[in-house]
């Protein structure tokens, strides 16, 4: 089932998506070689607490096999894609391209988000990659409206990213968000023939967040129970942001972190 937010609703993941939005901006920039990913994430805890907020990933649990998460931001390094823990023996390092993506519980509303930081002298094609995968989001964004097919969103970024050679990932996808922190629909970012087709309505929250590939879009799970690699070993890129759909488009619940 698919749960429309209020107005009210609404209004309190703007609130919490601000506070994210500042959250993710300030540990991208203290995303740099030598940054100990511990002191990364103990960023986006103190940030939560000072506003009362609570990390919406720590101790989350996607299946309940799952171990439970052990951080409260995401951080992926070079080919892992999304879900790289931020544990004490992980330093970034100089040329790494990092995925942060982290979510918050806020007034009771959860919203959720994710940049790739190029450190220091990445290689060119990593640059590119980051880019190009923000710019799909992006367009998939213009997309957007009541009314509007669900599948034109993953149509968008696959016609964006594939004639450039990249791999979008399949196996991991968009979602509802708000009263959860993964909600129905799910959102391929890929144009998924199968899908029921859905229409967007008015009121809808959604996380949409291509995770790209510079080569093959197939995936493997490390066996720490979460780190998700690309299965041939390439780069990975992923951006996300919380949008929720109104009367005549959509609003961005996270702003971009960089506005
Ligand atoms: N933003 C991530 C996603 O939607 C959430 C990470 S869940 C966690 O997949 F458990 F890894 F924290
Ligand atoms: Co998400």
């Amino acid at each position: 089932m698919i749960r429309l937010k209020t107005p009210e609703e609404i209004e309190k993941m703007k609130r919490g998506g601000k506070i994210l939005s500042q959250t993710l901006f300030k540990i991208m920039t203290a995303c740099v070689a030598g940054a100990h990913t511990e002191n990364l994430d103990k960023i986006a805890r103190d940030e939560f607490e000072k506003v009362g907020g609570k990390p919406s990933f720590l101790n989350y649990q996607i299946h309940s096999s799952d171990p439970p998460y052990p951080s409260a931001v995401c951080i992926s390094i070079n080919d892992e894609v999304v879900h790289g823990p931020a544990t004490p023996d992980r330093v970034i390092k100089d040329g790494d391209l990092v995925k942060l993506d982290i979510g918050l519980w806020y007034e009771g509303m959860a919203t959720d988000m994710a940049a790739t930081v190029c450190v220091g002298d990445v290689p060119k094609v990593a640059v590119e990659l980051s880019n190009a995968t923000r710019r799909s989001l992006e367009l998939s964004l213009d997309t957007v409206k009541p009314g509007a097919w669900l599948h034109e969103i993953g149509k968008t970024i696959q016609g964006y990213l594939e004639p450039k050679g990249y791999g979008i990932v399949r196996d991991l996808v968009g979602h509802g968000v708000g009263h959860g922190v993964h909600e129905e629909p799910q959102i391929p970012h890929y144009h998924e023939r199968m899908a029921k087709p859905l229409k967007l309505k008015e009121g809808m929250c959604l996380a949409i967040e291509p995770m790209v590939a510079l080569g093959d879009w197939q995936i493997k799970q490390k066996n720490d129970g979460w780190t998700i690699i690309t299965a041939d070993g390439s780069l990975a890129a992923h951006w996300e942001v919380t949008i929720c759909v109104t009367k005549d488009g959509y609003e961005l619940i996270t702003p971009w972190p960089d506005a």
